[in-house]
């Protein structure tokens, strides 16, 4: 698909869809999203349910990367993709005051949007840059958990996303993430639909 789909064309509609998501996440997927999608996906519903209007409505995660394993106290961790930044505030409770939450965004907007969430929030062991899975902006062996949530199914570069991740990723550190997969072949109109990509 890659061949047939330049990487800066995918690139520049991924950003387009998601800078209008950074302002409201509502209609705009085939999935519920905010706070309706985090309760469906298993989030804990006390943590959902004090979060205010503004953190959540921007949240289009596909799944719930802490269903994998619960984040320790003073972990560093980069979540790959953090759109609005709900789960960077949902990291940085795990966390606590010892640790660091980091987050890339592709999307200007979503990079701005997690800035205003974190500091609305008072996570203030965080920090959003943005940048892309396929070049991830930090050190080797910098972080404990890498997660992140409805991202790596969006890059063109797959492969060179996850030699990212495990690069910065410590010697025995975790990733947990949640994404779409396809179980079928795409239906030949969709092969090239750059709409289809990011829906
Ligand atoms: C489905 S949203 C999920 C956002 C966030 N993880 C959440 O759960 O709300 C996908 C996010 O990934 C970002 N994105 C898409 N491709 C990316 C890439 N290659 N590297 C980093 N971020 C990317 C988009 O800008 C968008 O914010």
């Amino acid at each position: 698909m890659t061949k047939e789909l330049d990487v800066r064309v995918i690139q520049a509609a991924v950003r387009r869809k998601f800078a209008e998501a950074a302002h409201s996440a509502e209609g705009k997927f085939k999935y519920p999203t905010g706070r309706a999608g985090a309760i469906a996906l298993g989030y804990d519903p006390s943590v959902v349910r004090d979060m205010p209007d503004e953190l959540l409505e921007s949240f289009c995660g596909v799944g719930n990367p802490f269903s994998l394993g619960p984040l320790n106290p003073g972990e560093v961790i980069l979540d790959v993709g953090c759109g609005a930044g709900f789960d960077l505030i949902v990291a940085s409770r795990f966390i606590g005051p010892s640790g660091r939450v980091c987050g890339i965004d592709l999307t200007p907007e979503m990079v701005e949007r997690a800035q205003m969430n974190l500091r609305r929030a008072g996570v203030s062991n965080g920090a959003v840059h943005l940048a892309g899975s396929e070049a991830i902006p930090y050190d080797d062996s910098t972080f404990d958990v890498v997660i992140s949530n409805g991202v790596l199914n969006l890059s063109p570069l797959k492969e060179r996303s996850f030699q990212e991740i495990y690069r910065v990723l410590k010697p025995n550190g975790r990733l947990q993430f949640a994404d779409i997969v396809l179980k079928l072949d795409l239906p030949a109109g969709m092969i090239n639909s750059l709409e289809a990509w990011s829906d």
